[in-house]
């Protein structure tokens, strides 16, 4: 059914726990799959000898995490000759409003710009407030953040707003580029 890599960058733990799903979702599904943290990758990782690819990064301050930005940039080529696919999480991409995830949108597609990699398919992945893990400082910061876009301010709770269906239509996207796919009904 194919092997499959999902890398990913995650700041607060987030995006870490979509891309388990992810795995454990195609693993399910039949295919071999390695998750890794673009982090600290094995140094033999060639994304080239995988039949597809995933990559997610979370949105801090405006930008994806750099070293999600260098593992792309690295490996650009062999990721643009496999079917691949990239999530970019963040609090922006839970507005229900399109034009309010629209900035969002924007840092993905530089993010892509940047490192001249062009997956097949994106989305755009509401994240969480952990408000229970964040230092007194970003629980402060987040807090404030949160207030001025409408958004939930107990910090006493956390919050999470991604939405696993929708992550389930992305991966199922994903696997009918793979080689052999089964046909689409
Ligand atoms: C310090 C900090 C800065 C953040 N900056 C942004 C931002 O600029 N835009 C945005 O949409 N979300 C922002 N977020 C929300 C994160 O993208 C969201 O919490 C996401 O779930 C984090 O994913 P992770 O846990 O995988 O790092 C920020 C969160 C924190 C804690």
């Amino acid at each position: 059914m194919g092997r499959v890599l999902v890398a990913f960058g995650s700041s607060e733990g987030q995006t870490a726990t979509i891309a388990e799903r992810i795995g454990d979702t195609l693993e399910d599904a039949g295919h071999d799959v390695v998750v890794v943290h673009a982090k600290h990758p094995p140094a033999e990782l060639d994304p080239g000898r995988y039949d597809g690819v995933i990559v997610g990064a979370s949105i801090h301050m405006g930008s994806h995490q750099s070293y999600v930005e260098s593992f792309v940039d690295k490996h650009s080529e062999a990721l643009n000759r496999v079917p691949s696919a990239f999530f970019s999480v963040s609090l922006t991409a839970a507005h229900p409003d399109p034009d309010d995830r629209e900035p969002a949108q924007e840092i993905l597609e530089a993010f892509l710009e940047e490192t001249g990699w062009e997956p097949d398919t994106t989305l755009l992945v509401a994240g969480a407030l952990k408000y229970s893990g964040y230092g007194l400082l970003k629980r402060v910061v987040m807090r404030r953040i949160a207030g001025k876009a409408g958004g939930d301010t107990d910090t006493a709770r956390d919050y999470e707003y991604t939405d696993w269906d929708e992550l389930e239509a992305f991966i199922d996207a994903f696997r009918a580029l793979l080689p052999d796919a089964p046909e689409q009904s």
